[in-house]
């Protein structure tokens, strides 16, 4: 069943491809249209919805951390994403024009459920971005969006990460249609866009030597902390999950903006920092802002090891080592930046000899609040 892959992790993470084609499929035309018929929610209901809410947890919640920066840039709708054992238990401001999108790769996650079931008791429309078929979660929503991932057996969530950032920017593309955009013309390019991910995403995998071999090399390695900005940071954060969760060393994911106002302080001689870096070919000055936290924690001994875009020279001088990834606009670039961090949680922890599609104290779904 692991199809000659030493562990299912292993082969969920070359599934990626696969994954987002399939999320994909048969939900765009080839005039750049968005056709989710299956959200069977009457158009009018998300034409006047004012506010979306994305509730989550673990992964999940990350993947929709990735989506808010793209769906507030293509409907202009305030979205907010919030773990679901949170959202649960404060009183949230929640009505009938609220949308709340719940993403849960099994479906069963009870602190999800309680939330979704909540959201429903305020009035609130649930749409439901979920992976396996007929789960609780869906048949408790308004609707669903389903990520086709195919099943995923190892613990930590890999290519289920992915077809739900899909998913998301699909139902992101949909409603900026059923409302009217201020870039018409930018959906029709981002379809295109995602439909050249998967052969990106095979890329990054088919080029992870170097992650591997740098991964055994620190598999002693005791703290690794991970630093993005913009759609990077939840990238980091989920690069730190992976490594807790399979490795069992501290790892921690922040911004890179925050780095003055607090993290530096950690930084000394040797510790390995991952530096997502943005596109040098985005819109403002996001790039720049990266490459020199990468010169201030190097200055301070730092090791550096930087994913950066394919031709961004900028970051040689600063970096120990560049794991380079295809380009890609802006948005889609977690598709491709958090699969060298998946590669090298999962050939850390195997060359400490951990078992990474079972690691210790956790389970795949979790059924208790
Ligand atoms: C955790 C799993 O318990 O639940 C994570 O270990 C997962 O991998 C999280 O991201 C959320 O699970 P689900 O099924 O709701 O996406």
């Amino acid at each position: 069943e692991k199809g000659g892959f030493p562990s299912f992790m292993d082969k969920e993470i070359h599934d990626q491809p696969q994954a987002v084609h399939d999320t994909l499929l048969g939900r765009m035309t080839a005039a750049g249209r968005l056709t989710l018929d299956e959200i069977r929610v009457d158009e009018q209901v998300l034409r006047q919805i004012d506010k979306i809410i994305v509730i989550a947890c673990g992964t999940a919640a990350y993947a929709g951390q990735v989506a808010k920066y793209a769906i507030e840039h293509w409907c202009r709708i305030p979205v907010e994403v919030e773990l679901a054992h949170e959202f649960r238990y404060r009183d949230p401001v929640v009505n009938a024009k609220t949308l709340v999108v719940a993403v849960s790769q099994s479906g069963e996650t009870m602190d999800t459920l309680m939330a979704v079931r909540h959201a429903r008791e305020q009035g609130a429309t649930v749409l439901a971005i979920v992976n396996t078929h007929g789960s609780t979660i869906p048949r408790e929503s308004d609707a669903v969006l389903y990520t086709h991932a195919g099943p995923e057996v190892a613990v930590a969530s890999t290519k289920a990460f992915l077809a739900q950032i899909t998913a998301a920017y699909l139902l992101g593309l949909y409603l900026a249609q059923l409302r009217g955009t201020k870039f018409p013309d930018e959906i029709a390019e981002v379809i295109d866009d995602l439909r050249a991910m998967p052969e990106k995403i095979a890329k990054v995998i088919a080029d992870s030597g170097r992650v591997r071999q740098i991964a055994r090399w620190m598999a002693d390695t005791s703290s690794v902390l991970f630093l993005g900005r913009h759609v990077g940071y939840p990238v980091a954060m989920e690069g730190a999950l992976k490594l807790k969760e399979l490795a069992y060393i501290h790892a921690e994911g922040f911004a890179a903006g925050e780095l003055k106002h607090g993290p530096i302080a950690l930084i000394e001689p040797g510790q390995p920092v991952f530096i997502i870096v943005p596109s040098p070919r985005g819109r403002d000055s996001l790039h720049s802002k990266v490459v020199s936290n990468i010169q201030e924690i190097r200055a301070r001994g730092a090791r550096t090891l930087v994913i950066a875009e394919e031709g961004d020279d900028a970051v040689l001088p600063f970096a120990d080592e560049v794991f380079f990834v295809p380009q890609t606009p802006t948005l889609l670039a977690p598709l491709v930046s958090v699969v060298p961090l998946q590669i090298f949680a999962c050939e850390l922890a195997t060359a400490r000899g951990l078992d990474v599609d079972q690691p210790r104290n956790l389970a795949k779904s979790v059924t208790v609040e």
